[in-house]
C-alpha cells in the first residue's frame, strides 16, 4: 500500500486535498495521471453500461436537491453510523469497525480504554443555499447519487421509449461526513459513484433473477477490466447490516492490504424509493405496462460502485516489481497514456523533429507522452511505472525507411513497424 501511495504522489496520480494548507481530512485531488486514469475508468463503465446496451439510459442529475427528497429517501432519519468516543483522548470511531477500535486501544497500551455509549451519527453533509443561513436555507450534499435518478423516474418514462425492465445509469460526486475517513482514497468524505438503478416488475422471482444477474455481471466486468479473479469475492449482507432501503444486499469485496473490504454493492431496493418519493411529493411514480395495461410501482435492483475504490484497488492489483523495475500492469484501455514517443538522441535535431511529428500524429488518436530526457532505458522504466503499454523510439533508420521501434511494457519485447501503422497497431491492441 505504501508503495502505491508513494507512486501516486510522486508521479501525479493523487495528492492530498488542499495540501499546502495542511490538507482537509477525507479529501483527495487527482493529478494529471490520476485524472486520466479516472476518466478512462468512467468512460469504460459508461460505454459498457449505456452505449453497448439497449436497456439502460444515462442521466446527470444535480448534486443539490430539495431537502424533502432526503426525508423521503430516509437519509435524514437513517443514514447514520454508530459513533463512539474514547474517554481518554476523545477521538471518535465507528462502533461497527472492531478492528479500528482494537487498533486504537493498542495505542493506549497499559491503560483501560473506556468508550461512550454508541450514538447514531448522521453522515449527510449540510450546506446553506441562498442569502440567509438558517434552517430554511439548509440543504444536504447528496450522500448517494441514487435519488437524482429516482426523482426523475416519470420524466424519463415520459421523454424516452424505455420499457420495464430498464436501467438508468449515472456517474457523479457524493459526500459523506465519514467518522473515520482512511486507507488513502478508500474511505473519503468526497468521492465519486457510478450506479445503475435497474427497474423491474415487482415480483419475487423477477427481483431474484435480476439481483443474481447483476451480481455475476459486475464481477465479470471487474475481471474484464483487469482484476485478478482471486482478488475478488461476494459477501452477502446479514439482515441487520443492510441499509434502510435494502431487502437484500451483496458486496463485491477486494482482498485489500488490510483484509477483504467492500468495492461495490448490489442492492435490492424493492419499491422503497419510488413509493416514498410518490408519498412525499404527491407525484404518481407508477409504470403502466403498454401491452397488458398493468399498473405498478417497479422494484429497483441497484448496482452501486464507487469510482475511487475500484481505482485504488486497480492500482494495487496491477502494481508489480520485476527485475528492479516497477510496472503498473493496467489494461491498455485504462492506462493514462497509451504510448510514449522518444527521439533516440535528444541532441540530434533531425531525430527530434521526426519524433515530434510522430508524437503529434499519434495524439490525434490517444493520450501520448513525450520524453527526451536521460537514456532510453530510464525512459522505459519511467513509463512502465505509470503503466504506459507501448514506447515508440525514433532513430536514424526512421529517417530513411520510416519505421519505428515499439517496445511492449509487459514483455519488454521490441519490434519495428512502419510509423504510418502505429495508430492502427495500438488501437488493435487496445481493442483486443
Ligand atoms: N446507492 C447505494 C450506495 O450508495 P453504498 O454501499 O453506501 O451504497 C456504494 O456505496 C459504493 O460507493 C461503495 O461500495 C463504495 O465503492 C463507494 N463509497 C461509499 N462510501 C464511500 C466513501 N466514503 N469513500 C469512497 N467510496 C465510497
Amino acid at each position: 500500500m505504501d508503495k502505491v501511495v508513494g507512486l501516486c504522489k510522486r508521479r501525479g496520480f493523487i495528492f492530498p486535498g488542499s495540501e499546502i494548507y495542511g490538507g482537509l481530512r477525507g479529501t483527495w485531488d487527482y493529478g494529471p495521471l490520476g485524472a486520466l486514469l479516472k476518466k478512462n475508468l468512467k468512460d469504460i463503465w459508461w460505454r459498457d453500461m449505456v452505449q453497448l446496451r439497449g436497456d439502460i439510459v444515462g442521466v446527470d442529475a444535480a448534486i443539490m436537491m430539495n431537502p424533502r427528497a432526503w426525508e423521503a429517501s430516509g437519509h435524514t432519519a437513517a443514514f447514520a453510523d454508530p459513533l463512539v468516543e474514547c474517554k481518554i483522548c476523545h477521538q471518535r470511531f465507528r462502533a461497527d469497525k472492531p478492528q479500528d477500535i482494537a487498533a486504537h486501544e493498542k495505542e493506549h497500551a497499559g491503560k483501560t480504554v473506556e468508550w461512550t455509549e454508541p450514538r447514531q451519527f448522521n453522515l449527510l453533509v449540510k450546506a446553506y443555499l441562498g442569502v440567509t443561513e438558517d434552517t430554511k436555507s439548509e440543504i444536504f450534499l447528496r450522500g448517494e447519487i441514487t435519488n437524482g435518478v429516482h426523482v426523475n423516474f416519470s420524466n424519463i418514462l415520459n421523454s424516452t421509449r424505455v420499457r420495464i425492465p430498464f436501467g438508468v445509469a449515472q456517474i457523479g460526486k457524493a459526500f459523506r461526513n465519514e467518522i473515520t475517513p482512511g486507507n488513502f482514497i478508500f474511505r473519503s468524505r468526497e468521492f465519486e459513484q457510478m450506479e445503475v438503478q435497474f427497474y423491474v416488475k415487482p415480483d419475487e422471482a423477477e427481483g431474484e433473477k435480476w439481483f443474481a444477474h447483476w451480481k455475476e455481471d459486475r464481477l465479470r466486468w471487474f475481471v474484464k477490466i483487469g482484476f485478478r479473479p482471486e482478488s475478488l469475492r461476494f459477501r452477502d449482507h446479514a439482515p441487520d447490516e443492510r441499509a434502510h432501503y435494502a431487502r437484500a444486499a451483496t458486496d463485491i469485496e477486494y482482498m485489500a492490504p488490510w483484509g477483504w473490504d467492500e468495492m461495490m454493492g448490489i442492492h435490492h431496493r424493492g419499491d422503497w424509493d419510488l413509493r416514498r418519493h410518490a408519498e412525499y411529493s404527491g407525484v404518481d411514480m407508477s409504470y403502466t405496462d403498454p401491452e397488458t395495461g398493468e399498473k405498478y410501482i417497479p422494484w429497483d435492483i441497484e448496482t452501486s460502485s464507487g469510482v475511487d475504490r475500484p481505482l485504488l484497488f486497480l492500482l494495487l492489483d496491477s502494481y508489480a516489481e520485476e527485475d528492479k523495475r516497477v510496472i503498473l500492469k493496467l489494461k491498455p484501455a485504462l492506462a493514462p497514456y497509451k504510448a510514449a514517443v522518444f527521439p533516440l538522441l535528444a541532441n540530434k535535431p533531425e531525430l527530434v523533429a521526426r519524433a515530434r511529428q510522430i508524437y503529434d500524429d499519434l495524439r490525434q488518436n490517444f493520450m501520448v507522452a513525450w520524453d527526451d530526457r536521460g537514456n532510453i532505458g530510464k525512459r522505459y522504466y519511467s513509463q512502465d511505472e505509470i503503466g504506459t503499454p507501448w514506447c515508440v523510439t525514433v532513430d536514424f533508420d526512421t529517417l530513411t525507411d520510416n519505421s519505428v521501434t515499439v517496445r511492449d511494457r509487459d514483455t519488454a519485447e521490441q519490434k519495428r513497424i512502419p510509423a504510418a501503422e502505429l495508430a492502427a497497431f495500438i488501437r488493435g491492441k487496445i481493442e483486443a
